[in-house]
């Protein structure tokens, strides 16, 4: 089956993209030793697993050059309906075959491919386009001038699906939506992190609460850049976070199984209909949202969204500005709705937070939650 429907406006829930969530999970078929096998990397594991579970609706598979072209060209898909990162798999030469295995990194056999299409690309076209650079330092188009040369298209039908990182915290994008409706939420607000959740990130996401019914917190936890806080050690803040600050009725943890691009604005669409899919109304996008050194300028990753037509996404996004805490208003504030100069305002660094998370000190309680910032002083022990 391809897809399946859902119940969006029976629950009122906002609709998948495209209209209908995709399921490419199906049956393992008898003649896997005959096809020639290709090997993912971790990214593209995760991208095939989002497929499977149809949190890439209405991408049924890798992306065809047409649709290829179009997300690079003008952020649309062949069909008109917007899209801001390529989903493709990379191989050297075209397989033999009209079908191939799709494996996982220790060779387990995880889907099937049933090529379409095999066509050249150009890396440097493609990171000027989603990443707004061609500087290799940068840790996306370092890993896009690594791939193989050549993209391979076509549908998939996945029969093993990888094990989640975080079994507790595993729910496809139906599972979501089950949940929401089973709550009577309507309106949800997604929340994309990969970072601790700090004063700053509980600022915007209650404030964000405050207007809609429920909250997703949707930390990422695919594969993520050596110097981000591992996942295991940020599934553990976010646990402490939300038992002892957040109302359970109001809130769902859950694992977001994708990899980081770190392409700033262009990843924030992307994170923007993924969460669509899983049944957010809304999305939250504050300062420098999926960026990485200084590629992007500040609220980049909000004006991009100025770039489609208003309502073309089917999700609401909401905008903050850079949150910190005010001494003098004695609240988290914003420059929008802070009148004090920046004497007042506490904000560190991540280099300074490392460093006193690293010496063992706690970063004041203006910055982090004690209970948040014992778990990562841990975790750097
Ligand atoms: S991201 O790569 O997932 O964007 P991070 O986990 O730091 O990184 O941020 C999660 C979300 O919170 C993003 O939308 C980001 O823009 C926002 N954000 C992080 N810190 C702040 C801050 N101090 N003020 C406003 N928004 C912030």
């Amino acid at each position: 089956m391809s897809h399946v429907t859902v119940p969006g406006t029976r629950t009122g829930l906002v609709e998948p993209h495209g209209g209908a969530l995709v399921d490419r999970t199906g049956e393992r078929p008898d003649d896997l030793e005959s096809l020639e096998t290709l090997i993912l990397t971790p990214r593209e594991v995760s991208d095939l697993d989002m497929i499977a579970s149809g949190a890439l609706s209405p991408l049924e598979g890798f992306m065809r050059r047409e649709d290829y072209a179009r997300v690079l060209e003008d952020m649309h898909l062949g069909n008109g309906l917007p899209w801001a990162l390529p989903v493709c798999l990379a191989v050297d030469e075209a397989p033999e075959g009209d079908r191939v295995v799709l494996a996982d990194g220790s060779d387990m056999p995880l889907a099937v491919l049933e090529v379409e299409e095999v066509y050249e690309y150009d890396k440097e076209r493609e990171a000027e386009r989603s990443f707004r650079t061609t500087d290799e330092a940068h840790p996306g188009v370092a890993r896009l001038y690594a791939q193989q040369p050549n993209y391979v298209a076509g549908r998939v039908t996945v029969f093993t699906r990888p094990e989640p990182a975080f079994p507790e915290l595993a729910l496809d994008p139906a599972e979501t939506r089950r949940l929401f409706a089973e709550r009577g939420w309507k309106r949800v607000v997604g929340f994309q992190t990969r970072n601790p959740i700090h004063r700053a990130h509980e600022y915007l996401t209650k404030g964000a609460l405050e207007i809609v019914d429920g909250l997703l917190i949707h930390p990422l936890v695919g594969e993520t850049k050596s110097d981000d806080v591992p996942a295991a050690t940020r599934v553990e803040c976010y646990r402490v976070l939300v038992d002892n600050y957040y109302p359970a009725d109001r809130v769902v943890v859950s694992a977001f199984p994708a990899a980081m691009r770190y392409a700033g604005p262009r990843e924030a669409i992307w994170h923007a209909i993924c969460r669509k899919n899983y049944g957010c109304s809304h999305f939250i996008v504050g300062r420098d949202h999926a960026g990485v050194g200084d590629y992007y300028g500040t609220y980049d990753a909000q004006l991009i969204f100025d770039e489609l037509e208003p309502h073309e996404l089917g999700i609401e996004t909401m905008f903050f500005e850079h949150a910190f805490w005010c001494r003098a208003c004695g609240s988290m504030a914003t420059p929008k709705t802070c009148p004090h100069s920046g004497d007042d305002h506490v904000f560190l660094s991540g280099t300074k937070v490392r460093e006193l998370l690293e010496a063992g000190e706690l970063p004041p309680a203006e910055f982090s939650r004690p209970e948040v910032a014992e778990v990562l002083i841990e975790a750097y022990r």
